[in-house]
């Protein structure tokens, strides 16, 4: 069905709403979710024009890789009409009035009967100014729906993220706030409850009695690239362990909700949450291990610290490796293991779930008679670039005797199947149009995420790390290694 609505996008000239938001709008609109029903104003300072705009939308429906051919059909160019520019200052309210003369007009000519979606593509600062004047400048309709999305970084620890919460709930009320985090728009992320609970043979093991630990890895090749600026006061812990991997935990340890939708599986993951163990500071320096990369083993790839816009002392993590404990009843006690770096061997997102060894010792090797051991059966998760799963089992090895090897079970997604998944930002925007808040963080999450990572941050800045500590292209430094081999583990991912 398609839907009616204008969007105000705030920073409508940055690099967000080129790269993601006017393709992904785009898409949206090929597929008839949106027809003529809609219109876009994109704000920022500098003076646009609307032709100009329209270009620039029609070129950034090019520059995204699948629609390079379509960008001069009539369509894309009947879509780029429904985009208008206004020259906006945010913390200017009388910018807000022209604003609004505009989007009433706009939802007159579309006839939006009042739906407004406004996306703020900027940075977290300008967050409570914007909204505040949304409202005092009466842009926040009657007759409509009225949704405010927003984009990380939620604050830099649970004080801050608080401020911010504080600041645009004055304006909107939570359930008209939409969080954004992108892997919860990755299909593989959504198919977490749908592997878990629609199977079996995977529900009824999903517990403490059969699985051992869980781990997580969400390992880039890339490095800091051109965003040293943001990365200095973020590192890794900030940039993917409070959002995306708590989001990925809540998800794999959450208690089964009663029903799959929006307000049932937000309790479950708060509840999660809430459940995984929040560590004292000296726990958290047990737990939690932190590096940042140096150069390669040929030395061509820069370090860290030699990157341009990076302080050449930087303490910034550029990876992560912890322990976390679930308290939740199913999974009471269970480790996951998560990880996350920059300059990796190998950009991959894959969680492993090992579960408990057969105890059983009624194989024998013919020839001298000793037990055979056998190996943990794996399920690996493939998140990206890879998408599917794999099962490893252990099985009779095709000989005489009676020696047992694993074997594994692959599914993959086809690459014809992987170009049919609507994009993160593609399906994220469509959900906060149809009001559907299941794909996006609650600022109960968000808030416990928070609280979770600040105490990991404090153990860290009591004392300095003795950086750079992994080689460029390694897995990180040898410490995360530790962190599983002293628990008897291995990490499943090791290439
Ligand atoms: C972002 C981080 O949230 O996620 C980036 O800010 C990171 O630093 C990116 O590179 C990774 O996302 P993806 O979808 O490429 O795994």
């Amino acid at each position: 069905m398609d839907q009616r609505a204008l969007f105000i996008i705030f920073g409508g000239t940055g690099d967000l709403a080129y790269r993601k938001l006017y393709p992904s709008l785009f898409r949206l609109y090929e597929k008839g979710y949106l027809k003529e029903n809609f219109a876009v104003i994109g704000t920022a300072r500098r003076p646009w024009s609307d032709d100009h705009f329209h270009e620039v939308v029609l070129n950034a429906i090019a520059d995204d890789g699948r629609d390079v051919e379509r960008t001069n059909t009539e369509l894309a160019r009947k879509f780029a009409s429904h985009f208008y520019y206004q020259s906006h200052n945010v913390d200017d309210a009388e910018h807000y009035v022209n604003l609004k003369n505009l989007a009433d007009k706009l939802d007159a000519k579309y006839e939006l009967n009042g739906n407004r979606v406004y996306y703020l593509a900027m940075a977290p600062r300008f967050f409570g100014t914007i909204s505040s004047h949304l409202k005092d400048q009466n842009l926040l309709t009657e007759n409509g729906f009225n949704r405010l999305i927003i984009e990380k970084p939620f604050g830099r620890d649970y004080k801050t993220a608080k401020e911010l919460n504080d600041s645009v709930s004055g304006s909107f009320a939570e359930d008209q706030i939409f969080r954004i985090d992108h892997y919860l728009g990755k299909e593989p992320i959504q198919s977490i409850a749908a592997l878990r609970f629609g199977n079996q043979i995977i529900s009824s093991l999903w517990n403490k009695e059969h699985i051992d630990n869980i781990q997580v890895t969400l390992a880039e090749s890339l490095g800091v690239e051109e965003r040293a600026g943001y990365y200095e006061t973020a590192g890794a812990l900030r940039d993917m362990v409070q959002n995306h991997i708590m989001q990925i935990v809540s998800l794999l340890t959450m208690e089964k909700p009663d029903v799959y939708d929006a307000s049932h599986l937000r309790d479950k993951k708060v509840e999660a949450l809430n459940n995984i163990q929040l560590y004292s500071v000296d726990e958290a320096k047990k737990n939690f291990v932190r590096g940042q990369y140096g150069e390669d083993a040929n030395q061509t790839q820069a370090s860290y610290r030699d990157e341009e816009g990076t302080d050449e002392h930087s303490q910034i993590d550029t990876f992560v490796a912890g322990k976390l404990i679930s308290h939740n009843p199913t999974l009471e006690g269970v480790p996951v293991y998560v990880r996350t770096g920059k300059r990796l061997a190998k950009k991959t997102t894959q969680i492993n779930v090992v579960f408990k060894n057969v105890d059983t010792d009624i194989f024998h090797n013919v020839e001298d008679n000793d037990a055979i051991g056998l190996q943990d059966n794996v399920l690996t998760i493939y998140i990206e670039p890879e998408m599917g799963y794999t099962l490893k089992l252990n099985t009779k090895y095709g000989n005489q005797g009676y020696n047992i090897n694993p074997v594994h079970l692959r599914y993959r997604k086809t690459p014809e199947e992987k170009a049919k998944i609507p994009d993160a930002y593609e399906r994220l925007i469509h959900d906060a149009l149809r009001g559907d808040k299941t794909n996006f963080a609650h600022w109960h999450e968000v808030s416990r995420a928070w609280k979770l990572v600040d105490v990991i941050r404090e153990a860290w800045d009591s004392e300095d790390a003795n950086f750079p500590n992994y080689e460029s292209g390694s897995m990180g430094p040898k410490d995360a290694d530790e962190l599983l081999t002293n628990d008897g583990r291995n990490w499943v991912f090791n290439p």
